[in-house]
């Protein structure tokens, strides 16, 4: 087989695991990537990401050198048959999707574009923006298709050598085809249909993934009202295999860069076709809750549910309150709309100090890189949070070390480490021995039997 020579504009989080992947069925891959740090980064053999096995999965291309950077989109794109669009599209104020990236991609690329090339949009855009980028290329001879991307940070090689299903939306079916044929090598089922479907695929399956989240979490809400069990509850559901046990796992509610800004877009999306879609607002109402419910009952716990007269009354008020894990989810360095940020942003507000530790601030036991902790209280500013309460906010460098003084530990984040956590040393580092585990992570009979309080999701 000869080698397709293929670009990818953007080297993020899903154009990087996208060109190891494409790279790895066989094809050749020059990579574009504007921000000059990063770009310095790649080309030195680094990833500027966390993602698990990506540096190998680059290395391996990079190796066989059929893995190029560079740092202009044009240049990527006039030797390649297939230019991959993986740039962002952020949220804008209103909830709809930011598509100033894509069409900047577009006009930088479109004169260079070998004749007959074909533009493979993976970013994930309102219904219409294929036909947006093929309008700003504007050449006869370009066809803009729509392949959107299901991957999981944290899992996105894994997820891009071995997809569940290749999506292809074009106008012309045959170079549908041929952009499946891409990834033939997968073995995954293909389905190639019209752009406007592939595009509402995508947010249809994040709205669907969150719709279980928001599902699963307000149950557990429900078991710690009537003293069920949701762990047993989510087995007594998954044997059903119309439902699954996977997305089942409640938390401290869903976050990351895809699942608040899709489903809100996809509410926009509906709102400007006139479509009531009240189950996606009750989906992300739901979430906004859980989120919520979490400090309420750390509150509760802490003794101070009732209505007080000022903030420095309450418990929260006066306390100090560990938190272990600031990414969304375990395994990435992501910060994007993590639950433990907003969660942390909440604790704050309310007036409680707050020591977090989280695996990606440094080299174990080493210090706080000044970068990430920049980065950190970056969010929390975007989050609202001023600096007088941010003076309240600090990082330490261990598990042990966040819950020295503090008053309970409150635990957000799902990290293996904070499982495999000498629990007798955090007993003798609380002042008080309460822990909230936001992500049913510990062993409630284990915690209790070393003689803390326990409080899970929807446990008894
Ligand atoms: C999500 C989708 O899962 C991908 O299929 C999609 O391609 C991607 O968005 C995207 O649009 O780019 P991702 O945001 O990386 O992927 O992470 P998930 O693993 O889906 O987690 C999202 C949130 O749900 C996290 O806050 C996570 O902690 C939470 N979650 C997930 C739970 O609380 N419980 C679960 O059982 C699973």
């Amino acid at each position: 087989m000869t080698a397709t020579q293929v670009s990818v504009i953007g080297a993020g989080h899903i154009g990087l695991p996208t060109a190891a992947a494409l790279v790895s069925f066989g094809h050749e891959v020059v990579c574009a990537e504007s921000d000059p740090r990063r770009l310095r980064i790649l080309q030195d053999g680094g990833v500027p990401i966390y993602e698990r096995n990506l540096d190998e999965a680059l290395a391996r291309g990079r190796e066989g050198g059929r893995l190029t950077f560079v740092a202009s989109a044009a240049v990527a794109a006039r030797t390649a048959e297939y230019v991959f669009l993986c740039v962002p599209t952020p949220e804008l104020p209103d909830g709809s999707a930011d598509l100033s990236y894509l069409r900047q991609a577009a006009q930088e690329i479109g004169p260079s574009l070998l004749p007959q090339a074909v533009v493979v949009n993976k970013s994930t855009v309102p219904v219409g923006a294929t036909h947006l980028v093929e309008q700003t290329i504007g050449r006869d001879d370009i066809m803009v298709v729509s392949n959107p991307e299901f991957l999981r940070e944290g899992t996105a090689v894994e997820d891009s050598l071995h997809p569940d299903r290749i999506v292809v939306g074009a106008d012309d079916q045959q170079v549908a085809a041929r952009v499946g044929a891409l990834f033939a090598t997968t073995g995954a089922p293909l389905l190639v249909t019209d752009a406007a479907t592939a595009e509402t695929i995508k947010y249809a399956s994040n709205a669907f993934l969150a719709t279980k989240l928001s599902f699963i979490n307000a149950i557990a809400g429900l078991c710690d009202e009537v003293g069920a069990d949701v762990r047993d509850v989510i087995l007594g559901l998954g044997y059903d295999h119309r439902i699954g046990f996977d997305f089942l796992r409640p938390g401290p509610g869903w976050g990351g860069s895809c699942f608040p800004k899709d489903t809100r877009a996809l509410l926009h999306i509906a709102e400007s076709a006139n479509y009531d879609f009240p189950l996606l607002r009750a989906v992300i109402q739901t979430n906004e809750t859980q989120l919520r419910r979490i400090v309420d009952r750390l509150e509760t716990a802490l003794g101070c549910g009732a209505p007080s007269v000022s903030e420095a009354q309450t418990p929260l008020g006066t306390s100090t309150i560990a938190v272990w894990g600031l990414t969304f989810k375990a395994e990435t360095d992501d910060l994007r709309m993590s639950p433990a940020i907003r969660i942390i942003s909440d604790l704050l507000t309310r007036g409680a100090r707050v020591q977090a530790y989280d695996p990606t601030l440094g080299k174990a036991g080493g210090p706080v890189l000044p970068e990430r902790a920049d980065q950190i209280r970056q969010e929390f500013r975007a989050d609202g949070v001023s600096d007088a309460k941010l003076d309240g906010f600090s990082l330490r460098t261990s598990s042990v070390l966040a819950c020295e003084g503090a008053s309970a530990l409150l635990v957000l984040t799902e990290w293996q480490e904070f499982r495999d956590v000498d629990i007798a040393r955090v007993r003798k580092a609380l002042e008080r021995p309460l822990i909230v585990d936001a992500r049913n992570l510990l062993d409630p009979a284990a915690i209790r039997q070393a003689g803390f309080q326990y409080i899970g999701v929807g446990r008894h």
